[in-house]
This record gives C-alpha cells, sequence and structure tokens, in this order.
C-alpha cells in the first residue's frame, strides 16, 4: 500500500469526468487499497479517485473509524434518495474550507465491491452525505459548486490549535 499525493483546487482533473471500470482486478483493488491508505493518512472520511489523479469510478467511504473495514466501491451510483440534510462540508482538496451544503438524508447505492460483486448500501446521515459527494467527484462535481452563498469559511488549522 501507498499513500498518494492529493489533487487540490485549482487542478484541472478535479473536474472531469471519471471512467467506468469494465474489470475489478488486482490493479483496482492496489488502487482502492491505496485510496483508503490515503484517505486516513490526511483524516478524510471519503475520497474519490480522481484526487490522486486517476480518472476511474472508484470511492472510499469510512465514517466510522472505528477499524471497521472502508467501503471501497466501484461504479458506484446513487439510485435513490429521499430527504434532505443541510450540512457543513469539506474536502480533501480544498485544504481548510468548509461550506453549508444541502446533501440528501438517505440514499441507496449500487456499486460493485473490490471483487467485483454487485452490492447495495443504504446510507443515512454523514453516510450518505458522504455518499453524495463522493459520487459527484465522480462527474468532475465538487461541494463548492453546491454550496449555500455566503457559506464558505477558511479555517486556519494553526489557530484552531492555539485557542
Ligand atoms: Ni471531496
Amino acid at each position: 500500500m501507498a499513500i498518494r499525493e492529493i489533487r487540490i483546487s485549482g487542478d484541472e482533473i478535479l473536474k472531469k469526468r471519471s471512467r467506468e471500470v469494465e474489470v475489478v482486478d488486482d490493479r483496482i483493488r492496489e488502487i482502492l487499497n491505496d485510496m483508503d491508505e490515503t484517505m486516513h493518512s490526511a483524516n478524510g472520511v471519503g475520497l474519490s479517485a480522481v484526487q490522486v489523479g486517476i480518472l476511474k469510478r472508484l470511492v472510499v467511504v469510512d465514517v466510522n473509524y472505528d477499524g471497521s473495514p472502508s467501503l471501497k466501491l466501484v461504479n458506484p451510483v446513487i439510485v435513490k434518495q429521499k430527504g434532505e440534510q443541510e450540512v457543513e462540508e469539506g474536502c480533501l482538496s480544498f485544504p481548510n474550507q468548509f461550506a453549508k451544503v444541502i446533501r440528501p438524508k438517505e440514499v441507496t447505492v449500487k456499486a460493485l465491491d473490490e471483487n467485483g460483486k454487485p452490492i447495495t448500501i443504504k446510507g443515512k446521515d454523514l453516510l450518505a452525505q458522504c455518499l453524495a459527494h463522493e459520487i459527484d467527484h465522480l462527474d468532475g462535481v465538487l461541494f463548492v459548486e453546491k454550496m449555500e452563498e455566503g457559506t464558505l469559511q477558511y479555517i486556519d488549522p494553526e489557530e484552531e490549535e492555539n485557542k
């Protein structure tokens, strides 16, 4: 496994659409494992492959941080969504920036797992938010395009520590 470099806002790749994965093989599993390690090392709850410079429809999500395995999704699609939630959101590609975004309260996602097996995931609250955010990345859609006007905040991590 390896930690990969996270692409930061301003990098044009973040606006591109990622391609479907046709075969879930060892190379795909290696990318998913690297994404998982990269996400955890950056204390993120989700990461898409485009954020490490790979235009494939791959997402990792871990909203628990309790040692349970992360969700590793290939070609994820939201097939159903319900309700709305207004949430404070950030993104590993936008360091120290947060804004208010409306996300679905519940989503049902169909995908393949890391072995190429079809799976269905139902997520609520933070998991629903996170799945919607990461799946947006696969179409080049960034949270700052969805944020409510005037809600973008910059948080200086050093200032936070000195408080
Ligand atoms: Ni993001």
